[in-house]
């Protein structure tokens, strides 16, 4: 009988989050082993025999996390608000990744506003901060590059993320408000807490 236990998966999204996760991994026993600079390749081997890691969307990572098909995650808080609905469980804030969500316009809210176009890609966060604020929001679902809407009329307002806040600036935008904090977190697939319990302890120690 083969004592070869299925691979366990860490999925990581790509782009600004990657890069600035690899660092945690390098002199851990779950460094990754491939040569993954120019490759298309969307699982890959570690040090560790049993642990892969998945490169993904961000936003693609609750829904692996959920099914079980990952078991580890390491995915943006801005994206866990919008997929709360999911089943995961929040282990650790990794704290890189960190920025804010921000509403941004061209000018201050003029006052008598009841209701207001606002282009974002987080519709729960926006609706319900617009209506913390009691105006109601008309949700421009847009999948980036959202500063440019209001300077070309698609939208009253946007709802994003600011880092440096170059962005806003180079777009002729300013914050008005900040709603929340974000920082990159490590989540886990709740059956998996108590199958991989000793792995995922290990890792989880090894990122802190
Ligand atoms: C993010 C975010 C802002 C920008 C903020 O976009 O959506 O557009 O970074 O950073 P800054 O305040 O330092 O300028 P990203 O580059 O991730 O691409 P996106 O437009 O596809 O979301």
């Amino acid at each position: 009988m083969s004592t070869k236990k299925d691979p366990f998966i860490l999925a990581l999204p790509k782009g600004r989050v990657f890069k600035d996760f690899l660092p945690k991994l390098e002199n851990t026993p779950f460094a990754l082993k491939d040569n993954f600079e120019n490759s298309r390749k969307m699982l890959l081997d570690t040090r560790h025999p049993d642990l892969k890691v998945l490169i993904i969307r961000g936003w693609d990572v609750p829904a692996y996390i959920t099914s079980g098909a990952a078991h580890l995650g390491v995915v943006g808080k801005d994206i866990l608000i919008e997929k709360e609905d999911e089943e995961f469980v929040e282990l650790l804030d990794l704290e890189i990744g960190k920025c804010r969500l921000s509403l941004a316009g061209k000018s201050n809210l003029n006052s008598t506003s009841s209701r207001l176009r606002v282009a974002t890609k987080y519709p729960k966060s926006a609706i319900s901060y617009m209506n913390s604020i009691g105006i109601q929001a008309e949700i421009i679902y847009l999948h980036g590059s959202q500063e440019i809407a209001p300077v070309l009329g698609l939208a009253d307002v946007i709802i994003d993320l600011v880092d440096t806040g170059n962005t806003l600036k180079e777009n002729g935008m300013k914050e008005l408000d900040k709603i929340s904090d974000i920082s990159t977190r490590l989540i886990v697939n709740k059956a998996s807490l108590k199958t991989r319990s000793r792995l995922i302890a290990e890792i989880t120690d090894a990122l802190k």
